[in-house]
Order: structure tokens, then sequence, then C-alpha cells
């Protein structure tokens, strides 16, 4: 569902596209500037709580020089009836030319996609679908790390089910030559996740890594599974407590794609600890964004001057 004016799934991102992607966020990170050739505008429409993406893909689009317009999904004309697909259309009729958008229903854009749109659309995470600036602010992380995907053995920890993050990063890390490995409550894993690894214990996931991915517990979409759910025991069954962290491999990284349940899926302190990149995810979110929408930006033919990685 990529095409080079839109950026919604990593499902058929190639190595060399997420390669080019990761060397222009490093760039953006080590200071590269662009130039835009007019007036570029963005909205960033958010159907679900956010603090991370929404904050920083803000903060990439006023390094890009894009303005912003403002979006409330609770005061918008949504709540009268208008279709996300008119809502579109109309801020592209106003003159906005980035729509980015996370939304609780899983491929929401392909509607979008099919109607000719000329406003690009940028997924910001869609219901338990795909979350791809996510996965490649991970990659980064994990790049920055290790320098090569080719051999890793990646964990994904906890709430699979739910998780865009988990799905977009099992298909993206396995095709870069990753292996990837599952753990967590069986009732939270499904077939879906065979194909791309192994469902072990987690006591082997956090021995046997080079990559620590915790998955957040995600309350709110659980809710009639959450009544009497003990987040004490998911601890003691599943989290990343300071005797299991004593078991990871010397250079192992931790990540969480954050907001982190402190005390649920790791305990509190070593989210500060010395094998955390939780932060470092956060940061890399912004360079790896700017990254996303300057590549648009240059197909649109926004940009003054070429765009070299
Ligand atoms: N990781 C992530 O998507 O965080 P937010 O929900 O705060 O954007």
């Amino acid at each position: 569902m990529n095409d080079q004016l839109n950026l919604t799934s990593v499902e058929d991102m190639s190595k060399k596209e997420v390669m080019h992607k990761l060397k222009l966020a490093q760039n953006f990170k080590n200071g590269k500037r662009v130039n835009l050739l007019r007036p570029v505008y963005a909205m960033n429409l958010f159907f679900e709580n956010s603090t991370r993406t929404h904050t920083s893909f803000e903060m990439a689009e006023k390094k890009l020089g894009i303005d912003i317009l403002q979006f409330d999904a609770k005061a918008s004309s949504l709540t009268k009836g208008e279709t996300l697909l008119d809502t579109i259309r109309t801020i592209q009729a106003i003159g906005v030319d980035f729509a980015v958008i996370r939304h609780p229903q899983n491929t929401y854009y392909q509607s979008l996609l099919e109607n000719d749109l000329s406003i690009s659309i940028v997924n910001a995470g869609d219901g338990s679908g795909q979350h791809p600036s996510q996965s490649l602010l991970d990659l980064l992380t994990i790049y920055e790390e290790f320098g090569h995907f080719e051999g890793l053995k990646v964990g994904i920890v906890g709430d699979l089910n739910h998780s865009r993050v988990a799905k977009s990063n099992m298909q993206i890390l396995t095709r870069l030559g990753a292996t990837v490995v599952f753990a967590g409550p069986e009732k939270w894993h499904s077939d879906e996740f065979n194909k791309y690894g192994d469902f072990i214990s987690v006591d082997d996931l956090f021995s046997s890594v080079d990559v620590v991915m915790l998955l957040r517990v995600q309350t709110e979409r659980l809710e009639k599974e959450f009544v009497g759910f003990d987040y004490h025991e998911y601890f003691k069954t599943y989290g990343l407590s300071q005797e299991r962290y004593q078991t990871l491999k010397g250079n192992a990284i931790i990540m969480h794609p954050a907001p982190v349940n402190r005390g649920v899926e790791i305990q509190s302190e070593l989210v500060e600890s010395s094998k955390s990149r939780i932060f470092r995810q956060m940061e890399n979110g912004v360079f790896v964004r700017m990254a996303i929408l300057a590549d648009i930006l240059q197909q649109k033919g926004l940009l003054k001057g070429a765009l070299d990685d």
C-alpha cells in the first residue's frame, strides 16, 4: 500500500528502501537541513491518544519547515457524521499537503488510497495493523547499536495479538535477515506469528536475544479481558525483572515502544538502565519521521535541490 507519495505500511518495504530511510534519518540527526520551494501544510489527525508519535511528527514537520494546521477529532465534523474520506477530501481542498493519521480501525487508509487523492497519507498507527514510523525508528535504534540486522536475534514479548508494533517489526526484521522469537501469554499469541518466528518461554527469550522488545499491555483494547487482570502476576510471569535482567547477554539492548507500564512489562528502575534504549527510540523517532516526510516532499517536487541520503 505504499507508493512514493504515501507511507502506510512496512509490509512491502524493500531492504533498499529501509536502508535509504535509515541513512537519511541519520543525516537529519547529524544536522542535515532541507529547503522548501513553497509553503507546505500538514494536519495531524489523531483519533487515538498519543504522546510520542503525535509530538515527534509535529517536531519533524517543524524541523522541515512545514506549517501545521491544528485538528481536534472531538471538535471536528466527523462527530456530525462526516466520513474520514470526506474529511480528507475537505482538508485537501483547503490546501493541506500531508495528512498524518492515527486511527483505531485496521487498514483505514485503504479506502483513502483508492480515491486518487493528491494529499499524502502517512499512517501514524492503525488499530492492531501497522505502525510504520515506529518500526523504522526501532530499526534505526537497532542499526545504531549493531550496524546490521542480518543474524541478530530479536525477542518480542507480551500483548502480540493487539500490537501493531509487533506486526510491523516481525515483517520488516525478518526481511532484513534478523531472527524473531516471541514470548508472553499464549492467549495473546496466534498462528499468524508462526511464519515469522517461534513462540518460546520468556526466560529462554531473555537469555538468548540481542534485542528485547517489550510490548505494552494494552488495557484500552482489552476491557473485557481486563476484568480481574492481575498486573502483579503478569510482571512476575512475563515482566523484565532485575533477576531476568541479569540473564541478558552482555551486549543486549532493551526496547519498548512506550508508553511503559512501569512495574508491569518492566521493573521501573530498568527503564533507565544501561541496556535500555527506550528514550533513544523516542529521540530517533523525530529523525525517522523527518526522513519519511522528506522523501514524500521530494516526490511531490516540493524540495529545493536533491535529497541525497
Ligand atoms: N509508541 C507510540 O506510538 O507512542 P504514542 O502512542 O504515545 O504515540
